[in-house]
């Protein structure tokens, strides 16, 4: 399964991908990684040897516009499968109907609770005191799509924002390199999901 994984930050979700894929009975490989920004998680493409583009908003006088360019590049690498790890964009309706139901997102909580940009700040503001991971078919929505697999974080007393996110990006991690797998060996059917 080729994957083209698309990210704005850190790239942690990207690299625990890039070190499954280096193991021979791990049925998928990285293509490409996209950005949005200059990312600092580029970085970890660049040393693993899979090449990088970034499609950056500002220079485009439309977000339709941004969305086109996204899209051909995308396109350009034909990949099975575009992977959302930390990409802190939402894709232009364009862009999902024509890459869905190839396209998944993983989210820092358990959706439908805190869907947005702020999720694991908005678990702790609401007193949350379990909280998880999401890894979705991206819909037209914002974290609305029909969920491949969720697992629970529990939130401790005390909690920053910082600590629950690095506790859930640990669970995170491992749900998207196990989601992604279940996708290539057919255990999860993503027509059937996106059809649900
Ligand atoms: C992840 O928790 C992702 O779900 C959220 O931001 C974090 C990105 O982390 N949107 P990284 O860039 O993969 O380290």
């Amino acid at each position: 399964l080729s994957l083209l994984v698309l990210i704005s930050g850190g790239g942690s979700n990207l690299r625990a991908l890039l070190e499954a894929c280096r193991s021979a009975d791990y049925p998928a490989h990285v293509i490409a990684v996209g950005a949005d920004t200059d990312a600092p998680g580029l970085a970890h493409a660049e040393e693993f040897g899979v090449p990088t583009f970034t499609v950056i908003p500002s220079a485009f006088g439309s977000r339709a516009a941004w969305g086109e360019e996204l899209l051909e590049q995308i396109e350009r690498w034909n990949p099975d499968l575009v992977v959302c790890a930390g990409f802190m964009r939402i894709l232009p309706p364009g862009v999902v109907a024509d890459l869905t139901p190839r396209l998944i997102n993983t989210h820092p909580a358990l959706l439908p609770a805190f869907p947005g940009a702020h999720a694991v700040r908005d678990a702790l503001a609401a007193g949350a005191e379990v909280t998880g991971v999401t890894v979705h078919v991206i819909d037209e929505g914002v974290d609305t799509g029909p969920v491949i697999v969720q697992r629970e974080v529990a939130v401790r007393p005390g909690d920053t924002e910082h600590a629950l996110h690095e506790r859930i990006k640990t669970v995170e991690r491992e749900l998207l390199v196990q989601a992604v797998l279940d996708i290539a060996t057919g255990h999860v059917d993503l027509e059937e999901t996106a059809a649900r």
